[in-house]
C-alpha cells in the first residue's frame, strides 16, 4: 500500500485513530503561543492533509474560529486541503530555468502525468508542482523530487528520472 492510499483514503479505524493522535496533540500543544501552525502541522503529518472537516475539529478543540484555521491553512504553501501524491515534483520556473527550458519540462510532465499544476496523478505516485528558484541557477533548467534535486534536466532526461520512483 503506497502513501497516497494510507494517508488519501483512510479507512474509518484509520480515520479515528487519526483524529485520536491529532486530539492528544491538540490538547498538548493547545495552551501554548502561537501553537496553531505547529497543531496543523502535526494534524497534516498524521492524517496526509487538512480537510475542511479536520479544520473544524481543530478550531472546536481549540476553541478558536474556524476562520482562524482556514486563513493559517490557506496561507501557508505547505499545507494542502487535498490528499498529495506518494512524490512531490517541483519544477523550477525561477528567471534561469525559464529561460532555459524550464517551461518544456512543465508541458512535458502535464502530458506525460497527465495532471495539472498543482495536481495529483490519478494513481497517487505524483503531486506537480511549481517552485521559483531551488538554488541550482547555474546548472539551470532544474527540479526537485521530494528532496532530490536534479540539475539540467531535459527531456531526455526526464523519463530516466521518473522511472527511477
Ligand atoms: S531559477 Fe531555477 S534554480 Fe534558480
Amino acid at each position: 500500500m503506497n502513501e497516497m492510499q494510507v494517508k488519501g483514503t483512510l479507512t474509518k479505524e484509520e480515520k479515528e485513530k487519526a483524529y485520536s493522535q491529532i486530539a492528544s496533540v491538540i490538547d498538548l500543544y493547545k495552551n501554548k503561543e502561537g501553537s496553531l501552525i505547529q497543531i496543523l502541522h502535526l494534524a497534516q503529518e498524521i492524517y496526509g492533509h487538512l480537510p475542511l472537516e479536520l479544520q473544524e475539529f481543530i478550531s472546536m478543540n481549540m476553541d478558536i474560529p474556524l476562520s482562524e484555521v482556514s486563513g493559517v491553512v490557506s496561507f501557508y504553501s505547505f499545507f494542502s486541503t487535498v490528499p498529495r501524491g506518494e512524490h512531490t515534483i517541483r519544477v523550477c520556473l525561477g528567471t534561469a530555468c525559464y529561460v532555459r527550458g524550464g517551461k518544456k519540462i512543465v508541458e512535458y510532465l502535464q502530458e506525460r502525468l497527465g495532471v495539472e499544476l498543482g495536481g495529483t496523478t490519478s494513481d497517487g505516485k505524483f503531486t506537480f508542482e511549481i517552485a521559483r528558484c531551488i538554488g541550482a541557477c547555474g546548472l539551470a533548467p532544474a527540479m526537485m523530487i521530494d528532496d532530490t534535486v536534479y540539475k539540467q534536466v531535459n527531456v531526455n532526461k526526464l523519463d530516466k528520472i521518473l522511472d527511477q520512483y
